[in-house]
């Protein structure tokens, strides 16, 4: 059975920080932030706006792009994110509750390319005849948990979500491979506590995100690479076949970096970055939305989407796209 992704919708917060909203508090500058990491500007969640209203409002946007009955036969709900609500109920539940779905639900943590992991669960869930549909979100209020007195954290991340519906699609479309990776010896370089008393030496504590920037930025180079290629030699690919590469929006300098090692022009690249920032597991969903409205998506394109983040994790995934 062919499984891919059946339709997406997504969601931004209203409230939109600027480069130059950092320079009235911050010791930086907008020519720091775009050269360093290509951000101009991110959207943040309202105080009382929260992962779950996130993930509520990239559904509402799925219904409204691909009506209701997109959503029969759903009979998982899995949220990517590393900002739940609550450690316990799941996200995933109160997202079941709130459009009365007849379906199972829970959390996915696999720190930014956890949308990835969703979609390739989704996949199996699916393929084995489980069930029918999964409603795959990756939703992020990274605003509640950012340091806004660190400028080398608070610049990056923005807030907001993605959700995209898994189940047959034509034969031909959909998943042809993924690869899912996780390194644990590099916790240290990115982590926020939870029950603080597990985390490694070294590791700093409290309610905020810590991250070791330079440390992150070689792994995500190196790891962008190897994961690409792994998951197009599982395919049978190789990157001339790629018709559209959909990184993780954390750097435009990451982005680049691979982009050039694996020889692929600019236009079959997608950034969103510049103006959403980075919002680790929505970002993929986000960015294909936007090479979706911009007409660069066609059926039969091949699609590539990689991610990496705290872990430290990895996971790339190749599709036909195409829908039932
Ligand atoms: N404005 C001005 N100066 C700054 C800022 C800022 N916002 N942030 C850092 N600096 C300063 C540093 O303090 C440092 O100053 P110093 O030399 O006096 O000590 C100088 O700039 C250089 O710092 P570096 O850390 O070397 O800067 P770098 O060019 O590496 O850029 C950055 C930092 C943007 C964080 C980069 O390392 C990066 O993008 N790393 C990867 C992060 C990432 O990909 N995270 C994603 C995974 S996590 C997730 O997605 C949830």
């Amino acid at each position: 059975m062919a499984v891919g992704i059946l339709g997406l919708g997504t969601y931004v917060p209203e409230r939109i920080l600027s480069n130059a909203d950092f320079e009235q508090f911050l010791d930086t500058s907008d020519e720091w932030i775009v050269s360093r990491t290509g951000i101009r500007r991110r959207h943040i969640a309202a105080e009382q706006e929260f992962t779950s209203q996130l993930a509520f409002s990239s559904v509402e946007d799925l219904i409204r792009r691909h009506g209701r009955q997109i959503l029969e036969g759903v009979g998982m709900v899995i949220v990517a994110t590393n900002t739940p609500d609550a450690l316990f109920p799941s996200t995933a539940s109160l997202v079941q509750d709130h459009f009365g779905l007849e379906a199972g639900g829970f959390d996915l943590l696999a720190a930014c390319p956890g949308w990835i992991y969703g979609l390739s669960i989704a996949q199996g869930l699916v393929a084995s005849g489980q069930i029918k549909r999964a409603l795959v979100i990756g939703a992020e209020a990274l605003s509640k948990i950012t340091d806004y007195q660190d400028r080398s954290t608070a610049v990056l991340f923005g807030d907001g979500a993605g959700a995209a519906v898994v189940g047959e699609v034509a034969p031909g479309s959909g998943f042809l491979a993924s690869v899912l990776g996780t390194d644990g010896s590099g916790q240290i370089h990115l982590h926020r506590s939870a029950i603080a008393d597990h985390l490694p030496a070294g590791a700093k504590m409290g309610p905020h995100l810590y991250m070791n920037g330079r440390e992150v930025f070689k792994f995500a180079v190196r790891v962008m690479n190897t994961a690409t290629l792994q998951v197009l030699e599982r395919a049978g690919l190789t990157p001339a076949d790629i018709s559209l590469f959909v990184p993780h929006q954390a750097n435009l300098r990451i982005i680049e970096a691979a982009r050039e090692r694996l020889g692929l022009p600019l236009e079959r690249v997608v950034v969103t970055l510049d103006e959403y920032g980075n919002n680790s597991t929505a970002s993929i969903p986000l960015a294909l939305q936007r090479a979706l409205d911009q007409g660069r998506l066609h059926p039969g394109d091949r699609v590539l989407l990689v991610s990496f983040g705290a872990g430290l994790t990895w996971a790339a995934s190749v599709l036909a796209w195409g829908g039932a």
